[in-house]
């Protein structure tokens, strides 16, 4: 029985806690800052508003404080979206966390001083390189994962043996797990998926978007490679996996299809999507400036069209 805390009590960090307690771990998890879920996971039933469930009993609740860190942890999770990484990567410093960490956020930060883009494992790395860091991605609902239907995800650590070793702990039958050295690629591809997922949700018919599929990949090759992941990761469950995942479904292809339909990003936003939460828009914002000084837009044809859609409000035209 291996101890393990979940930070973030989303709905990602709540449902991996599912296979955790699964495999007979000892499972913690705390929430810094959403009342909501602060409030779901401490009631007595447990009831999780965004995944709709009863999460186990034996998940057990702590209170975000300056403890928890001084406690020991086989593993700590960071489940939180990516408005929350510089937090928590400053809290990982304060308190020279010497567990093995496992970061499930998807997305990418521009660093404005030396203008450069960065994964969320450089983030929390450039405050504290010492960690143990791993990440996992990959296509996963956590609506679907707290309901145990099967999912494929992808452990990546330059050292393979540490990937295999968290995977052997957090594996189940219904949650399968693969590996990768390419940790820049996996979260590269993991975060540019929610560009991409807008502009093949864009297609509007199944024709146009199949090629949209296909061009988003052969974009999502060149960036990976540009930033210095394998091309061939693409390929994988934290591309082309999780691409399809966001294509079929979900908040960035919703948008996509609005835009696709005549309507300008901030029009569509405001009148469907005003309280949601759109992954591909604040990634866009985030590493627009990088992409546009140091990218060809006739490399990267699509990603400047929706570039240009969201800054400038313009019509997605394609
Ligand atoms: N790796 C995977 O398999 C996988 C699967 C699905 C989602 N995700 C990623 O997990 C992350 C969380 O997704 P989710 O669906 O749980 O989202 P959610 O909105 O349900 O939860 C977001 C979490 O981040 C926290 N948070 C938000 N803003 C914060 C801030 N400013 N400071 C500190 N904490 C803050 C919230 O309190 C909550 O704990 C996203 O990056 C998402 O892309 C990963």
């Amino acid at each position: 029985m291996k101890k393990i805390l979940i930070i973030g009590g989303g709905a990602m960090g709540s449902a991996f806690s599912i296979p955790c307690l699964d495999n007979n771990h000892k499972v913690f998890i705390t929430e810094p800052y959403s009342q909501r879920f602060i409030k779901n996971l401490s009631s007595k039933n447990k009831f999780h508003s965004a995944l709709k469930i009863n999460l186990p009993k034996k998940l057990k609740f702590k209170k975000y404080s300056n403890e928890l860190f001084y406690e020991k942890y086989d593993l700590v999770v960071i489940a939180l979206s990516l408005t929350g990484i510089e937090f928590i990567a400053s809290e990982l410093k304060k308190f020279k966390l010497k567990s093995p960490i496992l970061v499930l956020t998807k997305g990418l930060k521009y660093e404005k001083r030396n203008k450069k883009i960065l994964t969320i494992s450089q983030t929390l790395l450039k405050n504290f390189p010492k960690l143990n860091l791993s990440v996992l991605k990959g296509p996963c609902l956590a609506k679907e994962l707290a309901r145990k239907c099967q999912t494929s995800v992808i452990i990546a650590n330059k050292n393979i043996q540490i990937a295999k070793l968290l995977g052997k702990m957090i594996s189940t039958k219904y949650y399968l797990i693969e590996y990768s050295k390419d940790v820049v690629g996996v979260e590269i591809c993991s975060a540019i998926k929610n560009i991409y997922s807008m502009i093949i949700g864009s297609g509007i018919s199944l024709n146009k978007s199949s090629s949209l599929f296909q061009k988003s990949l052969s974009e999502m090759k060149y960036i990976t490679k540009r930033l210095k992941g394998k091309e061939d990761t693409v390929l994988s469950l934290a591309g082309v996996g999780d691409l399809y995942v966001s294509a079929a479904g979900g908040r960035n292809s919703k948008m996509g299809n609005y835009l696709g339909q005549g309507f300008t990003f901030q029009k569509a936003k405001k009148k469907f999507m005003a309280n949601d939460t759109v992954e591909g828009e604040q990634l866009v914002r985030e590493i627009a400036p990088f992409i546009l000084k140091k990218f060809n837009s006739k490399k990267i044809p699509l990603m400047f069209q929706m570039i240009r859609s969201i800054l400038k409000n313009k019509k997605f035209l394609i």
